[in-house]
């Protein structure tokens, strides 16, 4: 059983992670972090409750991090995840969780309870895990593992020609993470982007006719028509994969690289960057890290719709 903290920005795919990651035998969901990216940490957090009530899993704690990146201004993207941060589908919000500890003092508080038996997937910007590093600089030893959704390696940026939304939202946030000992493994576009749900399959999720699979269906149908979506021929389901590989890194090829991020150029910020060898801009980087580099894509569709499509 993986003990699992998801933290994230929900948005529509991060919705469907912890949908995901809630459904999935093999993994246990000990808590959702939320901040801001997507949406404002607001809408995250109520939309992280919204998700998690849809799914009966109003007992997974939810904490509230950080409402902006570290150093820069929050530039969110309701035009790729709705209003609502959700599609469009406007879920009801259950009653508000008992007031909770913020994020930081939670997965700092996870860490030290059980010393190398949590996995954090972080699929928002890095701000939240950067806060809890600083405030636990030997969290190195105490995580399991920490995979991360960002970054873009040989192919082009979401954002920008160079740069993926998560860590172009936080640049500086990204950096201290990957210039850290953190045992890291990445999952940028190269691989998410290839991990893509069609029409096809949200009409077969549709057919299993539940309140999980109403949603799914709606909030994809919704992202489905997104402008970037239509051209790829379908919706990367990128928080997803990232919950994936928490469960079977056998879908995934990685290699070991170090890892870095452009923060001192307006042109290329938020490009990562990566090296064989930790010289020039990769010298202050201590570890290498895993880099997910290609995906058995159908493989994981196919898991990902039998997870979520099952009773
Ligand atoms: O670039 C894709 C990532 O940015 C995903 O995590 C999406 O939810 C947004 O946070
Ligand atoms: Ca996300």
């Amino acid at each position: 059983m993986v003990r699992l903290v998801y933290d994230g920005d929900p948005g529509i795919d991060d919705a469907l992670a912890i949908i995901f990651a809630a459904k999935c035998d093999v993994l246990d969901l000990e808590a959702v972090t939320t901040v801001a990216g997507n949406v404002s940490l607001e809408k995250a957090t109520k939309n992280a409750l919204r998700v998690l009530g849809l799914v009966g899993r109003l007992d997974v704690p939810v904490a509230a991090g950080m409402p902006h990146p570290l150093v820069r201004e929050l530039v969110t993207a309701e035009h790729v995840h709705g209003e609502d941060g959700l599609g469009e589908t406007f879920l009801p919000l259950p009653p508000v969780q008992d007031k909770c500890m913020g994020a930081i003092d939670l997965i700092v508080g996870k860490l030290l309870r059980r010393p190398g038996e949590v996995t954090l997937v972080a699929c928002g910007p890095l701000t939240n895990l950067a806060e809890a590093y600083v405030r636990m600089p030997d969290m190195g030893e105490k995580v399991g593992e920490v995979i991360v959704m960002g970054g873009a390696v040989n192919v082009p940026g979401n954002v920008t020609p160079y740069a993926e939304f998560n860590v172009h939202t936080d640049p500086e946030a990204a950096k201290i993470i990957f210039e850290s000992d953190l045992p890291v493994t990445l999952v940028p576009l190269d691989v998410t982007l290839k991990t893509l749900i069609t029409s096809k399959d949200i009409e077969e999720i549709r057919g299993a006719d539940t309140p999980v699979t109403d949603f799914i269906y709606r909030a994809l149908r919704y992202s489905l028509n997104f402008p970037g979506h239509r051209r790829l021929g379908g919706c990367p389901i990128h928080d997803v994969l990232a919950v994936g590989v928490a469960v079977d890194r056998g879908f995934v090829k990685t290699k070991k690289l170090y890892v870095n991020v452009v923060t001192d150029n307006l042109v290329t910020l938020g490009k990562t960057l990566v090296s064989e060898n930790n010289t020039g801009e990769f010298e202050e980087c201590k570890t290498k890290i895993n880099v997910c580099l290609d995906v058995n894509a159908g493989k994981f569709i196919r898991f990902f719709i039998e997870t979520v499509t099952s009773k």
